[in-house]
């Protein structure tokens, strides 16, 4: 069955990662390594994301990757020589821990050759969505919450269809950081949006309802995108590509419960990671006594 042509809503088996971006706010840390492996606390970032989309009901997880990202790829592998080595000196817990990462779901990899934009970076998943609908994660914006954000999305998009993007009320100030809606509330944090802007002067913000990095996209996106000129510093913007799919189809924006935290720079990261660590029992003291030692 077409989706796209019935128009009727159902879960989504595929998530789209891109993972493709230089992180330069994150240099020299991220010259030849991938931001999404830094480690957030027991586990690179990037496992966060996809715990995220399991939880959401994906199997597929569609990485948009770049030149310096590779070992995400291999992360999600199989791992001979440590499976080995950690069997023969009999550390059962962690030979299982290992080889679970790669019985995950489906990894499927797809190269953006340049960093084109966030837009550029979704339309090269189109060769595996086709005509489904499919979820977006930013593994760098980590969000902790229950149901997970992406699934509070989902619930929204099986109730009404049409595509969802993620919600957060911001300091007007914040505005310029990021894409900001216009929309009618329908339901308690659901709101139908009717136009949005890319990074707007807090003077001329519409709203301070901020896009933040989950969505559930319709395929239409696709031939949007694909004929989209650049916009924001040359680059395809998915905001622009989703501003006009809103002039034919519906699109509803949900002000998520929980938490984000952003580790796409140092301040953000280390900040997750103090705070992620002090919820845990084994590292709350270690965390206490770095601090009081300071
Ligand atoms: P960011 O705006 O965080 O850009 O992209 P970035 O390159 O990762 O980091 P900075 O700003 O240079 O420090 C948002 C998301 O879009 C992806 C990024 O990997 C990140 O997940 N992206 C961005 C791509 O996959 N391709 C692009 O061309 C641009």
């Amino acid at each position: 069955m077409n989706r796209r042509e019935t128009g009727s809503a159902s879960s989504i088996t595929k998530c789209l990662f891109p993972v493709a971006g230089l992180g330069t706010r994150f240099l020299p840390a991220t010259k030849e390594i991938a931001k999404e492996m830094l480690p957030l606390v027991d586990r690179p970032i990037i496992a966060y994301g996809v715990d995220e989309a399991l939880s959401a009901g994906c199997r597929e997880m569609v990485m948009i990757t770049g030149r310096t990202k590779k070992s995400i790829e291999d992360y999600f592998d199989r791992s001979y020589e440590l499976e080995e080595l950690l069997k023969a000196r009999n550390k059962k817990t962690l030979y299982e821990k290992v080889i679970a990462l790669s019985e995950l779901g489906d990894f499927i990899y797809l190269r953006q050759h340049s960093p084109l934009g966030l837009g550029h970076a979704v339309l090269c998943g189109e060769p595996v969505c086709r005509n489904e609908y499919f979820g977006v994660i930013l593994p760098d914006d980590v969000m902790i919450a229950e149901p997970s954000v992406l699934s509070q999305l989902l619930a929204v998009h099986e109730e009404r269809g049409g595509s969802v993007l993620a919600l957060e009320e911001v300091p007007r100030e914040e505005t310029s950081r990021y894409g900001i809606v216009v929309g009618t509330e329908v339901a308690p944090g659901v709101y139908s949006i009717s136009d949005m802007v890319e990074k707007p002067a807090p003077e001329d913000a519409p709203s301070t309802l901020a896009i933040m990095g989950r969505y559930i996209l319709s395929p239409a996106i696709f031939p949007i995108l694909a004929r989209q000129k650049p916009g924001a510093g040359g680059e395809i913007q998915l905001t622009d590509g989703v501003r006009t799919l809103l002039s034919e189809e519906p699109v509803w924006g949900v002000v998520y419960n929980g938490r984000r935290f952003d580790c796409g720079t140092q301040q953000g990261w280390l900040s997750a990671n103090i705070r992620l660590a002090m919820e845990n029992p084994l590292l709350r003291e270690v965390v206490r006594q770095a601090i009081i030692e300071e």
